[in-house]
């Protein structure tokens, strides 16, 4: 069975994001950046990547999910492809407008995610956000990868925007980074 991984950089109170959506508050160098490239170099939009020269090898995830205001984010930039290789899914009610071989689901989102859980091989599904997909899919996330920046914004994109619905984890790795970051992964218990 593969696992639903919502690998995500939050703020020490819990935010992914600005309330209008900036994230500029989140530092983009030091050593857990050297760690995003080097563990989790699909997880880099193909266009910082190329920039970068790092080669688009998917290790940890073959797929992606992203809610519709966290796939809009490239699109000042003209970027509609964000995560090649990656199968990328885009989930939205309102919208239609992808780039080719990105899927669309615009509704049962936890049936489309129980479906790609069960497909018999591959690596880890990467929920890549937002918060209000994160609500959506709480309950079928198996494993929390938090980028723990040492920021608090006060406000702003919750890390999971659901209802109330309690969910246990178990810490098994942390990793602490002379930046501050604190990279912890927990395992869904109950
Ligand atoms: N810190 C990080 O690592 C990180 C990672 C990812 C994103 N972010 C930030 O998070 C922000 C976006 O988060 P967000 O919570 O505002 O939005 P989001 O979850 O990215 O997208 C919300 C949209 O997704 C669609 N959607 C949500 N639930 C759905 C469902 N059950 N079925 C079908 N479609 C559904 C809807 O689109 P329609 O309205 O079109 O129907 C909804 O408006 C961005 O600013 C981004 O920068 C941060």
């Amino acid at each position: 069975m593969r696992e639903l991984v919502y690998f995500v950089a939050t703020t020490l109170d819990g935010r992914i994001a600005a309330p209008d959506g900036d994230f500029s508050a989140f530092p983009t160098e030091g050593d857990h950046i050297e760690m995003i490239m080097r563990d989790f170099p699909e997880t880099i939009p193909a266009v910082v990547r190329d920039q970068l020269g790092i080669t688009p090898r998917p290790s940890r995830f073959d797929t992606v999910l992203m809610g519709w205001n966290t796939y809009a984010v490239g699109f000042p930039d003209g970027i509609r492809d964000p995560y090649p290789p990656l199968r990328q899914y885009v989930f939205t009610r309102s919208h239609g407008d992808v780039a080719e071989g990105i899927e669309v689901v615009r509704d049962d989102p936890l049936g489309a995610v129980r479906r790609l859980k069960e497909e018999p091989a591959g690596r880890g599904i990467w929920l890549c956000g937002g918060g209000s997909l994160a609500g959506a899919l709480a309950s079928e996330i198996d494993r929390l990868i938090l980028k723990v920046n040492p920021i608090v914004l006060g406000d702003g994109i919750p890390l999971i925007d659901g209802g109330y619905e309690p969910g246990q984890f178990e810490l098994v790795d942390s990793t602490r980074y002379a930046s501050g970051v604190l990279l912890n992964e927990y395992v869904r218990r109950g």
